[in-house]
């Protein structure tokens, strides 16, 4: 898979690609991730992104024309499979749509600032508006980075154990049961004694009980889903 990330903020993403397992999917050739700076398509003397609104108003409006210039520029090489625009306005993010996304073979993310991007991009060239929460961010960076997390460790061959991604909380509306590690015993705190039996069907009937009363207590919305 290959996404371009468009931002005002490259420098912003050093770090969160370079390790753990999104370094190894890079690493194996499974993920490529290209950092475009919107300021290389500004064509003003001083390179703006950004202009007044139109109709007065505070806040400043992200440009439409560097951000059209450099989507039409990787729309060239290739084809992509959604343009996604990072928005706190957008369909908020789930573990459905990081399943869909996981099966792409090209992605753009464009990151918003200021106010918002001109209407029209967002009419005319994005496909798919995402938000990962109802709060505001100072700009869709972090929101594209945690996006590019929950894909790339989905890309089939990312993570080392395959099942460990159908076990995730919400893979299957369910929120993951506890686990526990050693010692048995931490400071008088016992792991509780099925998952010492050795018996693997009362273990997972024990987790699925579990799970369902985590998910009961914690996202009772996705039981009546
Ligand atoms: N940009 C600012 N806030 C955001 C959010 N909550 N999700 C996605 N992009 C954003």
């Amino acid at each position: 898979m290959r996404i371009d990330i468009i931002t005002i903020f490259p420098e912003m993403f050093a770090g969160w690609f370079d390790h753990s397992i999104v370094k190894r999917a890079r690493k194996k050739g499974l993920a490529e991730i290209h950092l475009h700076n919107l300021r290389d398509f500004a064509t003003s003397k001083h390179r703006n992104v950004d202009d007044y609104p139109f109709g007065g108003g505070s806040g400043m409006v992200m440009m439409a024309q560097p951000i059209a210039d450099c989507i039409d520029h990787l729309k060239k090489e290739r084809n992509y499979d959604e343009v996604i625009f990072l928005t706190p306005d957008g369909e908020i993010f789930n573990q459905p749509m990081t399943n869909k996304l996981s099966l792409a073979e090209n992605l753009i993310m464009l990151c918003g600032h200021y106010k918002g991007v001109d209407e029209r991009i967002r009419e005319h060239y994005v496909t798919m508006e995402v938000s990962i929460g109802n709060y505001v961010l100072s700009g869709g960076e972090l929101a594209a980075a945690v996006i590019c997390n929950s894909i790339i460790r989905l890309i089939p061959g990312v993570l080392s154990d395959e099942t460990s991604a159908l076990d995730d909380s919400f893979q299957d509306n369910l929120i993951s049961p506890p686990v526990y590690t050693r010692p048995a015993n931490f400071n008088g705190l016992k792991v509780p004694d099925v998952l010492l039996s050795g018996n693997e069907a009362l273990i997972r009937q024990w987790r699925s009980v579990q799970a369902l009363l985590r998910t009961r207590k914690r996202r009772p919305g996705m039981l009546e889903d």
